[in-house]
């Protein structure tokens, strides 16, 4: 009898060590104290022993039995403290590591130069329109004095599509549209995309004008001239120089295109001004009289000026960049250089 209590201590002990879960530690606690455990079922043979033995017998199987709840004690401290550190390793947050902030994006160059551009129009009292880049023929081409068939219509290579309508070729439809809803005084411009079938180094199918267009009872070409010059100055440095060529738009008359002192060579002649020391940015005139026909103004009443200015052009003065199609491009490397 005392060898067998002896040899279940050994068992139990042996099999406690390899239990790896407080589940299992439970199994095997009613599985050896348990009321039908393995210790009651030796101590029911007690009934066989010679009187004399039980008492010791007994005596051993309780100390067997505390061995046992204190060894499981043991065990269950051991499985508690493991599962503890294992909660904790799976929860750690390393504070001392450096925080992985959201990655800054940079504001497009040609997105810059043209809120550079607003800036400055919006300083001397321009306010900004809007327009559609679908449009219809009347306002792209009829409205602003370009009759079909008029040869004004070949310099400007269109995307026609489908129903009559076209991808507008400038912002001077705009012009348009806003003298349709609104009287005079008027000073607005209105920026945005145009499209031309045209690709090379200084072309691109689609680019950026921003229009702009004053009427009022009095405005000379001197106010013109003062506006457009102002505006060089404003986005290219005092010491830009300009100068103002006679030019042909049908929706003007006189028209103009303004050209601004080489910002490469400053005047010398170089590659970029073919030699000349000038480069226009933009075109520009008084109103035809015929366009205030389309939009009932009364040409007798009204004077107004117009311009359209080409933002890759300015942008690309601004950052002597010489090839257009790097703004379409979206190559990173050319990108990162203006945040
Ligand atoms: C016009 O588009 C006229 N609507 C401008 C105007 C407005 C004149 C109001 C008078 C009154 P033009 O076709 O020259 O004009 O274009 C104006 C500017 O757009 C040019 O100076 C040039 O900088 C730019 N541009 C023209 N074609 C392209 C192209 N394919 N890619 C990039 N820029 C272009
Ligand atoms: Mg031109």
């Amino acid at each position: 009898m005392k060898e067998k209590l002896e040899a279940l201590r050994e068992k139990a002990l042996k099999e406690l060590e390899g239990l790896d879960s407080l589940q299992k530690l439970r199994d095997f606690q009613v599985r050896y104290l348990g009321r039908k455990g393995e210790l009651k079922t030796l101590l029911k043979s007690m009934g066989k022993l010679p009187s004399e033995e039980r008492p010791l017998v007994g005596q051993l199987a309780n100390r067997i039995k505390d061995f046992i709840e204190e060894a499981i004690a043991d065990r269950e401290r051991v499985l508690r403290a493991r599962e503890e550190e294992r909660r904790l390793e799976a929860e750690r947050i390393d504070v001392t590591l450096p925080g992985r902030g959201p990655e800054l994006g940079g504001v497009h160059p040609l997105t810059r130069v043209l809120r550079e551009m607003e800036e400055v129009f919006i300083s001397m009292g321009f306010q900004v329109a809007q327009g559609p880049e679908i449009e219809t023929d009347y306002y792209n081409f009829e409205a602003l004095n370009i009759p079909p068939n008029h040869p004004a219509r070949d310099m400007q290579d269109t995307f026609y599509i489908e129903g009559g309508l076209l991808l507008r070729t400038h912002t001077s439809p705009v012009q348009i549209r806003v003298m349709e809803r609104f009287r005079p005084p008027i000073r607005i411009i209105a920026p945005g995309k145009v499209y031309r079938r045209d690709a090379d180094v200084s072309h691109t199918p689609m680019f950026h004008q921003v229009e702009g267009l004053l009427v009022d009872e009095v405005t000379t070409f001197a106010d013109l001239k003062g506006v457009l010059e102002e505006f060089a100055l404003r986005l290219f440095g005092p010491r830009t120089r300009v100068r103002f060529r006679p030019s042909y738009f049908p929706f003007t008359e006189p028209s103009a295109e303004m050209d601004i002192g080489c910002v490469m060579c400053e005047g010398e002649g170089c590659r970029v001004c073919k030699g000349s020391g000038w480069l226009e940015i933009l075109g520009c005139g008084m109103v035809d009289p015929a366009v205030y026909s389309f939009v009932d103004y009364d040409p007798e009443a009204y004077r107004g000026f117009a311009f359209g200015l080409g933002v890759e052009r300015i942008a690309m003065l601004k950052y002597r960049i010489d090839d257009i199609r790097l703004f379409f491009e979206n190559d990173l490397r050319f990108l990162r250089q203006f945040l």
